[in-house]
């Protein structure tokens, strides 16, 4: 078990060949479309006072993420130089993997929503990930106007809900905090921490975390029925991706703008198809390959453990120095391009 860990988490690294991030300015590792999204509430229809934004496509939801990561860079800037090291990152890079890989669109078929020759900027309701990213999205971005981050006040702004399974979502700040009072105080808590400029990035990150996988635990049943819609490996993708996140919760990845970006270098550029088998996609890279067979391998020891190895990595992970070098590790994997497919299995 304990010789898998180290595999593991090169894989959650996002072992990245060949690519220096050094290489590029910090503005090409952005998300698809970002400067074209709304940067301030006033990019958004308002009336009496109140902005209205429709969530479901995809320049409004991911000008949410912007606005976001725009107000709350006073509270990085400490760290690092022009907001790369806002841990927020993660949420709309996640998104715009998302969107850059096609699944936001209708996994029906019945519309065009989502299609890159169709209605490309419609994010499908019948999407699991467009689902799952709502209140990943509209949690935190809510959370933060509730605890007086973003400049404007609680009743200020609402969303509008999708063509379908309107009572699956939340619209505003009084019905999110009803609906998913236990994630919402979590967000709301990250905020108020983030403030206090005597916290360290790792004080943070621990927040967020406990956050995100607050959120994902209260979202993750209600989009069950959403699955039937995809084909297998991509079905076993999904399930290894939402375990895969407490283990990456659990080491407090860093979800810094550079971090996530070469992190996610290494998940599938495209829908999975029936006839893909991990490892062998011939279209995808050796990292992506290395690491859809490696977080399926995390999904069954840990379904095979009965969450217990999860348990035990948490564990390990509590303490400082274990999660330092875990981190070491991580990073030497990353600048290490030679280690080859052959050599990873050889260690598992
Ligand atoms: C939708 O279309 C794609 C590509 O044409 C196909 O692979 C998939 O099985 C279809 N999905 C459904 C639910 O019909
Ligand atoms: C800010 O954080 C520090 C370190 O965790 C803590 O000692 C202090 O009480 C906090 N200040 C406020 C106002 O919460």
């Amino acid at each position: 078990m304990m010789l898998l860990l180290p595999s593991l988490l090169c894989a959650l690294a996002g072992y990245v060949s060949a690519f220096l991030v050094e290489t590029a300015t910090l503005t090409d590792l952005y998300p698809p479309l970002w400067k074209d999204c709304p940067s301030q509430f006033s990019d958004y229809k308002v009336e009496d006072g109140v902005y209205t934004i429709d969530p479901w496509l995809y320049p409004e939801r991911m000008g949410m993420y912007k606005i976001l990561i725009t107000f709350t860079a006073k509270y990085f800037e400490r760290f690092g130089p022009n907001n790369e090291e806002n841990i927020l990152w993660g949420l709309p890079l996640q998104h715009g993997w998302q969107f850059k890989s096609g699944r936001l669109t209708d996994p029906t078929n019945v519309t065009d929503c989502g299609r890159k020759n169709g209605d490309h900027m419609c994010i499908s309701v019948n999407s699991w990930w467009a689902c799952m990213n709502y209140n990943l999205c509209v949690l935190p971005f809510l959370g933060a106007i509730e605890a007086g981050a973003l400049g404007i006040s609680s009743d200020q702004v609402t969303l509008l809900p999708p063509p379908k399974d309107q009572m699956h979502f939340c619209y505003d700040v009084t019905t999110c905090r009803s609906s998913f009072p236990d994630a919402m105080t979590k967000w709301n808590t990250f905020f108020q921490q983030a403030k206090n400029l005597s916290k360290t990035l790792d004080d943070l990150l621990s927040d967020l975390w406990i956050a995100h996988v607050a959120t994902l635990k209260a979202t993750k049943n209600i989009f069950r029925n959403r699955i039937q819609y995809y084909s297998k490996p991509e079905l076993d993708f999904e399930k290894s991706w939402t375990t895969a996140m407490d283990y990456v919760a659990a080491m407090c990845f860093e979800t810094t703008l550079t971090k996530t970006y070469k992190f996610q270098m290494a998940l599938p550029p495209r829908l999975l198809n029936s006839g893909d088998q991990p490892f062998l996609i011939k279209d995808f890279t050796d990292s992506q390959n290395r690491l859809l067979y490696l977080l399926n391998l995390l999904y069954e020891t840990d379904d095979n453990s009965g969450h217990k190895f999860l348990h035990l990595f948490k564990n390990v992970m509590k303490s400082k120095i274990l999660r330092k070098i875990a981190k070491f590790a991580m990073e030497q994997v990353i600048l290490n391009y030679d280690i080859i497919l052959q050599e990873l299995i050889s260690k598992i």
